[in-house]
């Protein structure tokens, strides 16, 4: 964990967790699987370039438009240097992860998928790395595998191998779980389907700000994030493709600014990344969170990581003590806590929390059939990054048992603890 002079150094930078609530009491923010907050560097970032650097990029010949495109290509050199891409031409600026994985199903597997084909994903997937490949399936017959999750959240490693077949086209896999915080042992997954030259693409939406990822190293085909889950504002993330997938992939806008000739009845593509990026992008966006992406390597993401675990370790078993509380997965939880109290349901708890100061997320966090697998429509969630301390997971500790003793009796949500059952 951060040594305390550490802790208080980076809160320090974050503005907004200095904000007071009605009761005087500071935010404990307690939401960073689904968007953190923004250190100051990232915000004078964002300001200052637009105060003094803004025009449009790529088009101008003025000072002005010459140093905003440089801030630009700067914002995606820092980026493939933070995912340790062999090229920032392997970076494509998208809107976030979403739009990412849209792009590989719409410009890759669309057009390179037939009937029969297998795209295998696990039971752990946010719609986000599901639907699009449902679509997918749709449009050109192929089919999803899906790997069920083992009871402690973790995904079997043998059984994702023993599912790769002959018809398995792609694996689109997460790397980290957003409701058990489960960091999937990647590695030894992707050296199975690439000995089977299956095409791999990496859900980081959760991994990459926590995790130091190295593509090359990881030998993923593709990966995807989004910068408001890594300190950076919303609107902006990335796809990383290898260059050679990425020349062969269609966009999936067409316009302007990714075409290289124009006829009236026709046009060509731009060359990589560019011929993804049509329009004009989230210029000051892509700026702040390469500024973003600085930040995290200046702190160190396995500090980090190792920080948010530790908090998120402590709150996962002061939480089992509860009375009827339980908490999901064990295997490793990354920064991530999901759990149920039996009285109260995960929205009462959340809107309970709110009235203390405290920020979590009550839902199916966009995971609806592992939440039926589970057997609940909801689950709380509690979130750690850097900036979280020891003393906030107690007062969440404290927040979750006052809830319990307060609901306790007036009404009964959930009945019994859930157990899992088959889909
Ligand atoms: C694992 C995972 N994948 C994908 C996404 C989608 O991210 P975005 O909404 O930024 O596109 C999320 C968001 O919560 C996520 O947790």
């Amino acid at each position: 964990m951060f040594t305390t002079p550490e802790l208080e150094a980076i809160r320090k930078d974050f503005p907004i967790l200095f904000r007071t609530l009605a009761d005087d009491r500071h935010l404990i923010y307690l939401d960073n699987a689904a968007s953190t907050q923004k250190p100051k560097p990232v915000l004078q970032t964002f300001q200052k370039f637009s105060e003094s650097s803004y025009a449009n990029i790529h088009r101008g010949v003025y000072r002005l438009s010459l140093e905003a495109t440089e801030a630009y290509d700067q914002a995606r050199k820092t980026i493939a240097n933070f995912i340790k891409a062999k090229s920032e031409v392997e970076i494509v600026f998208t809107r976030n992860a979403t739009e990412a994985i849209n792009l590989v199903a719409y410009g890759f597997a669309r057009k390179y998928f037939h009937p029969g084909d297998e795209i295998v994903l696990t039971e752990l997937e946010h719609h986000a790395n599901l639907v699009p490949w449902q679509q997918v399936c749709q449009a050109t017959g192929a089919k999803i595998v899906a790997i069920p999750f083992e009871p402690d959240g973790s995904i079997d490693v043998e059984k994702v191998i023993a599912a790769f077949s002959a018809r398995t086209k792609m694996l689109a896999i997460t790397g980290c779980s957003n409701v058990f915080g489960t960091i999937i042992p990647l590695k030894s997954i992707i050296s199975a389907a690439k000995q089977q030259r299956i095409v791999v693409l990496v859900d980081g939406a959760q991994l990459v700000p926590h995790y130091p990822i190295n593509v090359q190293e990881l030998e993923c085909d593709f990966l995807v994030a989004s910068g408001h889950k890594m300190l950076a504002p919303s609107g902006i993330g990335f796809l990383y493709g290898r260059r050679e997938w990425l020349a062969l992939m269609d966009p999936m806008l067409y316009g302007g600014d990714m075409i290289n000739e124009v006829w009236i009845d026709r046009a060509t593509w731009a060359e990589i990344p560019n011929k993804f990026e049509a329009g004009t992008p989230n210029i000051e966006g892509a700026v702040a969170l390469g500024k973003a992406a600085e930040y995290l390597q200046h702190i160190g993401l396995m500090r980090i990581h190792q920080h948010s675990e530790a908090l998120a370790n402590y709150a996962a078993s002061a939480l089992q003590q509860l009375p009827n509380t339980r908490v999901l997965g064990s295997s490793n939880r990354s920064g991530i806590v999901t759990f149920l109290c039996t009285d109260v349901h995960p929205h009462d708890l959340a809107s309970f929390l709110d009235a203390e100061g405290i920020a979590i997320r009550a839902g199916h966090h966009c995971t609806q059939p592992l939440h039926r697998k589970l057997g609940v429509p909801a689950t709380a969630r509690a979130s750690f990054y850097l900036y979280n301390t020891q003393d906030e997971a107690e007062r969440l500790i404290e927040a979750v048992e006052k809830a319990i003793h307060f609901f306790s009796g007036k009404k009964v949500f959930f009945g019994q603890p859930p157990v899992l059952k088959e889909t």
